[in-house]
């Protein structure tokens, strides 16, 4: 079952779910087997782990943390804490994405003893290859070792680099990056990643898709997630006064260039309930039953048999067993000529779905 997150009508942004809802999800749901949760978020902002696992612990289950974009938190006290710190029992980290190892280099960590440890091996024992390449233990154990001696020193250096630019990036007209005035309270996050730039666009009356496409084009400056209005950038202990000083000239440029910019197609965002599609399905039953290809009008209340996902941040807008409606059909298509990348559906130009044969 899914445990719906934090939302921000207002700015169209999900923030990981807090305890009491975790709390009343285990109280509906005993038979539950633990709780995985997503923190950062694509956005940085991150969720109160600590509390959750506490939730978690009172109901006898484990706590697993999705921290992809958290490899660098163990190692600044200025950061905000990373699962292991904060009772987690499982936590898995690209050490690829905010840390320094080449791609792949994704790790878990185990602490306690609600996840046995032989059968965690067994299942990672499934799913890896049986040919790791040398080189991604090689930049994990050099990354470590980095981090161990002066981690804390470069990571200080690189919130004060992120500090200035935030700084510099909020004088340039129509900008303005996004942080604890936005992020924080009790009904959106606990603390956000200080070190991604979440910057708003839609001052300059162009999207976050068009924003990254130019910024790419023209100023050879590849950003990490895009929507509809923001762009993010991320720093790591590897940025300095010359990469930082990239971004500005290259945000500056865009700031100048975007006048020219024809007005973005819309998006029809649709709001957090209409997010919610029912599921009728267990998603793996629905994955691998038999399916066909429908129309785009033709799949609304028909069984999804895919993945919908923009990518990044990679937060499903239909799940395989969801009940396909109006409003997300028109989300994805509509996102989609905006140039939001989708790139798990069947038919990537979305004219059609791949929908369970059987109807519901
Ligand atoms: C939140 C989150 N979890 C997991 C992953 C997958 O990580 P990996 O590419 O290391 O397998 C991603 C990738 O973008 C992610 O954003």
């Amino acid at each position: 079952m899914w445990l719906s997150p934090h939302w921000d009508a207002e700015r169209h942004l999900s923030h990981p779910p807090g305890p009491d809802e975790v709390r009343e999800l285990f109280k509906a749901e005993p038979e539950a087997k633990g709780m995985l949760l997503v923190t950062p978020n694509d956005y940085g902002t991150c969720g109160d782990i600590q509390a959750i696992a506490e939730v978690c612990h009172e109901f006898g289950k484990p706590l697993i943390v999705d921290e992809a974009w958290g490899a660098h938190l163990p190692f600044h006290p200025d950061l905000p804490p990373w699962g292991m710190d904060a009772d987690a029992d499982v936590v898995v980290t690209s050490v690829h994405k905010s840390g320094a190892a080449v791609e792949q280099s994704s790790v878990f960590h185990l602490q306690g003893d609600l996840v046995d440890p032989n059968v965690l091996k067994a299942r990672e024992d499934l799913l890896a290859t049986t040919s790791p390449t040398s080189l991604v233990y090689a930049t994990l154990d050099g990354w470590l070792r980095h981090m161990v001696q002066h981690g804390k020193e470069l990571l200080t250096a690189t919130l004060a680099l992120a500090h200035s630019t935030r700084a510099a990036i909020n004088d340039l007209t129509g900008l303005r990056v996004m942080g604890e005035a936005e992020f924080l309270g009790e009904e959106l996050a606990k603390s956000p990643d200080p070190l991604k730039m979440v910057i708003d666009v839609s001052a300059l009356d162009i999207s976050g898709y068009q924003a990254t496409d130019w910024l790419r084009e023209h100023q050879r400056v590849t950003l990490g997630l895009s929507d509809h209005r923001r762009v993010v950038a991320q720093f790591t202990h590897a940025d300095d006064h010359r990469t930082a000083g990239i971004l500005l000239d290259a945000l500056s440029a865009l700031v100048k260039a975007a006048d020219d910019f024809e007005t973005p197609p819309p998006v029809d965002l649709p709001s957090s309930d209409e997010l919610q599609l029912e599921t009728v399905m267990l998603p793996r039953d629905a994955f691998f039953a038999e399916v066909e290809q429908v129309d785009a009008d033709q799949a609304v209340g028909r069984i999804s048999a895919e993945m919908v996902t923009p990518y990044p941040p990679g937060a499903p807008a239909v799940l395989p067993g969801e009940v396909i409606t109006k409003e997300v059909v028109d989300y994805v298509r509509s996102g989609l000529n905006a140039g939001m990348e989708l790139p798990d559906p069947a038919d990537s130009e979305l004219k059609s779905f791949r929908v369970v044969a059987r109807k519901p």
